[in-house]
């Protein structure tokens, strides 16, 4: 397996740009399934979620054309409803298809994903909204079947905003008879994104991105091309790896606002923060302020950056207080962080940080995909040497990561595994 090696202590300087955003390819990936006919697809990151994602279109039929800005989905002949037990349980995200197939073919079989190390993450909200739409559900064996002679339009109330089963409903209805709508619905951009998408082929969708959607049926969708948003989680995690060394950066393809909680916690640690439309410009301190950040439905403090924010906070010149309201285990990569001198005390869903001078270079090992990022953040500034272990929870999220840190100036390497 491969390892990031990072010799800590080198000041970020310079001029990077974010890539397309993961979370809003996946669901976009999965709408292609919806038109009987080609979607291009442009700044989709190439990274392990997204090819994992095609794999899954190949298998179901589509035909999968790659160059080096574009994906080509044409699905116009897929014969499968269903989705492979062993790439259900590569990637979590991927029930997210099961909406897709469910709207084009009316049946579509599943396994229950693979939780993942952040927590459980049921699917009931998934589930109980495919009922309301009509959609008859056997449990069997692990396996979820999924049939209706067809999908009507139903008023859903979500007990929790749920990115993923917002997701879904919207696109199990885009073909319903009748209208669908949602209240207590996630407004993160990525659902927005995926309105947009829709809409384009032809979908009708209101209210993406606020906390009421309406989706009439249609009944046809047609070949477009579409641009894939930027990534929020990438641009909040390229400032604070630059704000951790006292750097200063220019990044480009960012739209400010997706990410205005995370910018002005950084202007309360001490950062200088200038807005372009789609560039942000920061400068952070010497050594930062200690801030306390609380993990939120969007339009509140991501909790994607609580791992990377909370890493950059271990140096800074304070006590923290971290809450994760989210996710049920999104601590576990503190217990490494802690090997490299941070100063952590967990109390549930709270995290205690006392901000330390120095961290010291070890082995650590990534526990989950944003916790692994976290222990990239800490090691830029760690005295000496640090390894990073399983590494491909980090790759499946951030394209190009440890390239984009070394035109910034860091000693950041992959050694390949054993
Ligand atoms: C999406 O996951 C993102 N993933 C996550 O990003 C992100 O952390 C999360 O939304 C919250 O913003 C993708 O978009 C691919 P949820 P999702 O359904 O849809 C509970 C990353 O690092 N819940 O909003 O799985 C659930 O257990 C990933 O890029 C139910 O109880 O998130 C969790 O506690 C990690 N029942 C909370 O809701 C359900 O049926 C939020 O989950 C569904 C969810």
């Amino acid at each position: 397996m491969p390892s990031y090696i990072i010799e800590g202590g080198k000041r970020l300087e310079g001029e990077e740009y974010v890539s397309g955003s993961k979370n809003a390819s996946l669901p976009i990936l999965a709408s292609t399934i919806l038109n009987a006919g080609t979607t291009k697809l442009y700044n989709v990151p190439n990274i392990r979620d997204t090819k994992i994602t095609q794999e899954i279109l190949k298998f179901l039929g589509c035909k999968v054309k790659k160059t080096k800005d574009k994906i080509e989905i044409d699905s116009k002949n897929i014969i499968k409803k269903e989705i492979p037990e062993h790439l259900m349980h590569q990637m979590r995200s991927t029930v997210i298809l099961a909406g897709a197939i469910l709207g084009r073919f009316k049946e579509v079989t599943f396994s229950y994903p693979g939780g993942c190390d952040i927590g459980a993450r049921p699917i009931d909200l998934h589930l109980k909204s495919f009922e309301k739409l009509g959609i008859n559900i056997l449990e069997n064996a692990g396996f979820i079947i999924c049939k209706c002679d067809k999908i009507i339009g139903a008023n859903i109330d979500l007990d929790f905003p749920s990115v993923g089963a917002t997701e879904n409903i919207i696109l199990a209805s885009v073909y319903a008879e009748g209208v669908t709508n949602i209240t207590n619905a996630a407004m993160e951009p990525e659902i927005a994104d995926l309105a947009t998408c829709l809409n384009k082929m032809g979908a009708k969708i209101e209210g993406a991105g606020t906390s009421n959607i309406k989706i009439t049926g249609v009944k046809k969708l047609k070949d477009i091309s579409y641009n894939i948003m930027p990534d929020r989680i990438e641009a909040g995690s390229l400032l604070c790896m630059t704000a951790i060394t006292g750097g200063k950066i220019r990044l480009n393809n960012v739209i400010p606002d997706h990410i205005s909680p995370v910018l002005n916690k950084l202007e309360e640690c001490g950062c200088k923060i200038k807005k372009e439309k789609r560039t942000v410009l920061l400068e952070a301190p010497k050594r930062l302020k200690a801030v306390d950040i609380k993990t939120m439905p969007y339009p509140g403090f991501p909790t994607d950056m609580q791992s990377v924010f909370a890493s950059m906070l271990t140096v800074s010149r304070g006590t923290s207080i971290v809450v994760e309201n989210i996710f049920e285990n999104r601590y576990k990569y503190m217990s490494e962080l802690k090997k490299m001198g941070a100063k952590i005390t967990i109390e549930g869903k709270t995290a205690v940080i006392k901000g330390v001078r120095k961290l010291a270079g070890t082995k650590v090992m990534s526990t989950d995909l944003r916790g692994g990022a976290a222990l990239v953040t800490a090691g830029l500034v760690a005295k000496g040497k640090t390894e990073i272990t399983n590494i491909e929870y980090i790759l499946r999220g951030y394209e190009g990561l440890d390239k984009k840190l070394r035109n910034l100036g860091a000693n950041i390497k992959i050694k390949e595994g054993e």
